[in-house]
């Protein structure tokens, strides 16, 4: 059957505006789509937007897409005419849009297939969408209960919602469609990515942090993560709701940020470090300076006086990288009271203790670890990434005048994140740093009816040293919480 035969069948058969109508597009698309793309002639003749789009119809039958081939061919060719022009970063997204729908009229207009205004207009808004947007990623993107995306090949994107993990519907149609989107996305914050450069952070316009890794490297095909960017940080209290951390350590946090402790949160991949980091910096007075230094920025500090510096990597000619060592060094010469260092994973752990050790107290870190003595022998060894081939008695020394708490943040086996440690980094005995738990999770009071663990981290009972600082400065903490409550312990 020819194609305008189809196209004649499907009219008779069915209206062509269900189709594709599934898929809930971004704001950003739907502007696009619905202004952007649309010609003058096209918007007097464009139906009225209809509400079906999210209003499943009484169940209609399947419809085979009468246009797809149409649609693929179109998008083709609008692949080879605009070609570099799609990833062209000094192009602004208006340019780009009406110099794509141009060329996709034309190459509409060439096609001769007999269509009505409004299925053309359709078309069009439809192409543009999957060679400009994000395909079947704009549905996950909008969907606000998702909070991060990791598509593994072009057939399988799991997603998370609510901490779990689950497999998604949606899908590439091709490794081509999904390299199409990376892409895309890499060249927006001005990144590549290809044979020479196989793997990139990038980040998408509403800040989500995105991670890309292609073939050879990826053997099973392109995979993309996608942390989606928070409009809501979670505050202290969503964390206390959580069962993250209690109301008490909640206020010894505070007071060690007060007393400017330098404060490294440890934990595994995506336990909530960088959460739990936004949530101390918010407990910093809106009085001081702070620098904050990241690889790509996902601190929502709610401070004015707040200097956010991002790290580069290299440009196609291998020039140009600006690492997170060299942010830490500059910002040094920028009077910071308080310095932010997203995570600690080189060398700029040395420059870090470092200015911890020589008046920029009150610095806060993350590390990648899983408990607060693995978090000391992985600073150990990220210091000697710095190269300078310090004796390892020196760089515990370092270590032990510079950092005076850890928070150590886990994922627990029922899946919740919690607060598992708050421990004081004492100082050294012999050629061992010494570390005190003040508290700790109590896993002896089991697990509740939906197998969520009912404990929390509890005192230790041990004061720790720091609190003589909190006194000295008059900052307001109660004793009692570091007291072992072995009241209420004895009472389970
Ligand atoms: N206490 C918490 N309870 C529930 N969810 C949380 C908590 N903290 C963070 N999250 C969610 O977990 C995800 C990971 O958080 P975050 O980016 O802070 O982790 P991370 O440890 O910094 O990860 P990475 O190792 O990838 O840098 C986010 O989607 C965040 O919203
Ligand atoms: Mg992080």
């Amino acid at each position: 059957m020819k194609l305008t035969d189809r196209v004649d069948a499907a009219r008779r058969d069915g209206p062509l505006h269900r189709l594709d109508k599934k898929v809930p597009v971004l704001p950003s698309v739907a502007r696009m789509t619905e202004e952007a793309w649309l010609g003058d002639e096209d918007r007097a003749a464009a139906p009225a937007p209809v509400a079906d789009a999210q209003v499943p119809a009484p169940a209609p039958a399947p419809v085979v897409d009468p246009l797809a081939e149409l649609k693929e061919r179109a998008a083709q060719e609008l692949f080879v005419r605009i070609g570099t022009r799609l990833n062209d970063a000094s192009l602004s997204e208006e340019q780009l849009h009406s110099y794509a729908r141009a060329e996709l009229g034309n190459i509409v207009a060439a096609e001769q297939v007999p269509l009505s205004p409004e299925e053309r207009t359709r078309l069009i808004a439809e192409i543009g969408a999957d060679v400009l947007g994000f395909g079947p990623l704009e549905a996950l993107l909008a969907d606000v209960a998702v909070t991060e995306i990791m598509v593994n090949g072009h057939q399988q994107i799991f997603v998370e919602r609510a901490g779990h993990l689950s497999l998604s519907d949606a899908r590439f149609t091709s490794e081509a469609q999904l390299r199409r989107v990376i892409e895309r996305i890499v060249a927006k914050v001005g990144r590549r990515i290809d044979e020479s450069s196989p793997l990139v952070d990038a980040r998408l316009a509403d800040g989500s942090r995105v991670n890309a890794i292609i073939p050879p490297l990826a053997v099973d095909g392109s995979s993309l993560t996608i942390r989606k960017f928070a409009r809501e940080p979670l505050t202290v209290k969503d964390l206390i709701d959580f069962g993250t951390l209690s109301a008490e350590m909640a206020q010894v946090l505070d007071a060690c940020v007060k007393a400017k402790l330098n404060i490294i949160v440890s934990g595994g991949t995506g336990t909530g470090k960088t959460t739990l980091l936004n949530v101390l910096s918010s407990y910093i007075p809106p009085d001081e300076r702070i620098i904050t230094i990241e690889d790509a920025v996902e601190l929502q500090l709610q401070q004015d006086h707040v200097i956010r510096l991002e790290s580069r990597p290299a440009n196609i000619e291998g020039k140009g990288e600006i690492t997170i060592r060299d942010l830490v060094r500059n910002s040094l010469r920028m009077r910071p009271d308080r310095i932010v260092i997203g995570e600690c994973r080189g060398g700029e752990s040395l420059d870090m203790l470092q200015a911890m050790n020589t008046g920029h107290e009150g610095s806060i870190s993350t590390v990648h670890s899983n408990s607060p003595r693995d978090a000391i022998a992985r600073l150990e060894t990220l210091v000697l990434m710095a190269g300078m081939d310090l004796p390892l008695r020196a760089i515990r020394e370092q270590i032990a005048s510079a950092i005076d708490v850890i928070v150590q943040i886990t994922r627990l086996s029922d899946g919740t994140r919690r607060v598992t440690h708050v421990t004081e980094v004492q100082g050294m005995e012999g050629d061992i740093v010494t570390l005190q738990d003040a508290f700790v999770f109590d896993y002896s009071a089991g697990v509740d009816d939906t197998g969520r663990l009912r404990g929390h981290a509890v005192a230790t009972g041990v004061r720790p040293r720091f609190a003589d600082k909190f006194r000295d400065l008059g900052i307001p903490l109660s004793p009692s919480v570091f007291q072992a409550n072995l009241v209420t312990r004895d009472k389970r």
